[in-house]
């Protein structure tokens, strides 16, 4: 029986190799399958450099405008390597040219894959590198077969990347460390609940940790209570058994106990029933995916040690599932949160918040420079932005645009909403400091972050993501699966390219 590190290690992504220069018919040779990209207009002296660039050209006239890939062909060598030809508008934003890409890749995972090769040509060095960079990143993404526990193994698709035709070696680490981070999202998102429990879930990351060198600590349902994390285990009571637990690993790229530049947060609920208030049939379905926000902060933190980020790092799992049953914890009950605040229960079903908020105050306690947190925290913000965004919310305001524009950027795409005291309003209690959500108001996206913001150091910049992308049929972006990953691409573009822990902060 292989465990699920045996399993994780099947995240790895295949090789990415380079081939500068001119496609030869002796590299073309060594491709089983070729994705070849081209502008929506071609510069003439661009045919040159496509293989069988004529025979493509005569046959992209006669495409279905619109269809991607345009043209499918097949060169005439031992190999027949299939050749796949795309357009696209070099100028267009991440998320439209990643979808371009994802659309591409699937025509050579209809077929048994090898090697798969990808030439951009007629665009700018520039525009020519950062579509390739989509094009890698969508093969990977593709190349990873998700978990499945059938008697017979699905066989892989793709087997290794062969990048044709720039100008110079890029590396691609940025796009493996990427891909990597975003297959162990996908891989722990999908796993069922009975696979993934709490107590494989701990003695997984405890098994990353110590094969990454990164520091790992549990704290137990003992060690919870003793440190009042009331809300956490009011979620954690209705539980079977007492496997619910904080984890809290720590990257430190040098001084071993260095104080967090940023803290990772998040909701790892194993299972939502939805508790006490118990879930309808269609809405409990999927509901292993509940634990989402944790798997992001799982490749996130992946990601950023394997490009050996220079920033020191704790990364928090909160892990319970919401079960009903007669420990189970009911609406009107009051509980005290870590940070001391008094919390009534309204509505079972939202645990998140509970969970969250005693996490995010343990958090904050280690004096972070900055703290991000996932969650698959409300239907109402899929109601709000669907499953093609996720929002984001946040105590520093001034960072809504350099929020958008990660997303942007990286084809992640999160839309910011309010938060605060003004929302505030629609929770007040009778009977404790706060209620835990409104009996009935729209918005709960907002009231959820909002209710999240009291009980997150003021002084510490936090960034709240709702990851309403979590899971969309048919995939988003360069991802071809159902569960999406959504969120480690985003959050090395915040973390790395913004610098979000060494001073991107203005308020
Ligand atoms: N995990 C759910 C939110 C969710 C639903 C995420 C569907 C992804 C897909 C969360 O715990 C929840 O149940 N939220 C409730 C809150 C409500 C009771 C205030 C919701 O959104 O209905
Ligand atoms: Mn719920
Ligand atoms: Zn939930």
């Amino acid at each position: 029986m292989s465990t699920l590190f045996d399993e994780i290690q099947k995240t790895r992504p295949p090789k990415v190799s380079e081939v500068t220069g001119s496609a030869t018919g002796k590299v073309l040779a060594g491709i089983d399958q070729l994705l070849v990209v081209l502008p929506t207009r071609v510069p003439a002296a661009a045919w040159n450099r496509v293989p069988q660039g004529k025979k493509v050209q005569a046959l992209m006239r006669r495409r279905t405008p619109g269809s991607v890939p345009a043209v499918k062909t097949r060169l005439s060598n031992k190999r027949q390597t299939a050749v796949y030809v795309g357009n696209v508008d070099g100028a267009a934003e991440a998320f439209e040219t990643l979808t371009f890409a994802r659309k591409m890749v699937s025509a050579v995972t209809g077929e048994k894959a090898g090697i798969v090769g990808i030439l951009v040509v007629g665009f700018d060095d520039a525009r020519q590198e950062a579509l390739t960079s989509q094009l890698v990143s969508a093969v990977l993404a593709a190349a990873y077969v998700m978990p499945a526990f059938k008697s017979k193994p699905t066989p892989a698709r793709i087997r290794s990347v062969r990048v044709l035709g720039l100008g110079r070696q890029v590396g691609f680490g940025r796009e493996l460390a990427e891909a990597e981070g975003n297959n162990v999202t996908r891989f722990l998102t999908a796993l069922p609940a009975n696979k993934l429990d709490a107590k494989a879930y701990t003695t997984l990351l405890k098994e990353m940790a110590d094969a990454e060198g990164w520091q790992y600590k549990k704290y137990g349902v003992n060690e919870l209570e003793k440190l009042g994390a009331g809300a956490f285990l009011a979620v954690a009571q209705g539980n079977a058994d007492d496997s619910a637990a904080f984890v809290r690993l720590r990257y430190r790229p040098d001084a071993k106990n260095a104080t967090p530049d940023l803290s990772l947060v998040g909701k790892g609920i194993i299972f939502d029933t939805g508790g006490t208030n118990l879930k309808p049939f269609t809405s409990m379905l999927d509901m292993h995916i509940d634990m989402g926000g944790s798997a992001v902060v799982a490749g996130t933190l992946l990601a950023l040690s394997r490009l050996k980020h220079d920033a020191a790092i704790d990364a928090w799992f909160a892990i319970t599932e919401n079960r009903t049953g007669p420990t189970a914890y009911k609406s009107q009950d009051v509980i005290t949160a870590l940070n001391g605040k008094t919390i009534q229960t309204i509505h079972t079903d939202a645990e998140g918040r509970m969970a969250l908020a005693d996490t995010l105050a343990m958090a904050c306690e280690a004096g972070p420079k900055a703290i991000v947190d996932y969650a698959t925290l409300t239907g109402a913000c899929i109601n709000a932005v669907t499953t093609r965004y996720s929002g984001v919310f946040t105590n520093r305001p001034d960072l809504h645009p350099v929020l958008k524009k990660c997303g942007r950027e990286s084809g992640e795409r999160v839309w910011p909403f309010p938060i605060g005291d003004d929302f505030i309003e629609e929770i007040k209690s009778d009977t404790a400091d706060l209620a835990q959500c409104a009996p009935s108001a729209g918005g709960d996206h907002i009231l959820a972050a909002s209710f999240l913001n009291e009980f997150v150091d003021k002084k510490i910049p936090w960034v709240h993501v709702d990851l309403s992308a979590c899971s969309r049929k048919g995939g988003l972006a360069h991802v071809p699966s159902q569960l999406t990953g959504f969120g480690v691409r985003f959050s090395l573009q915040l973390i790395i390219d913004k610098d979000l822990a060494g001073g991107i902060d203005n308020g």
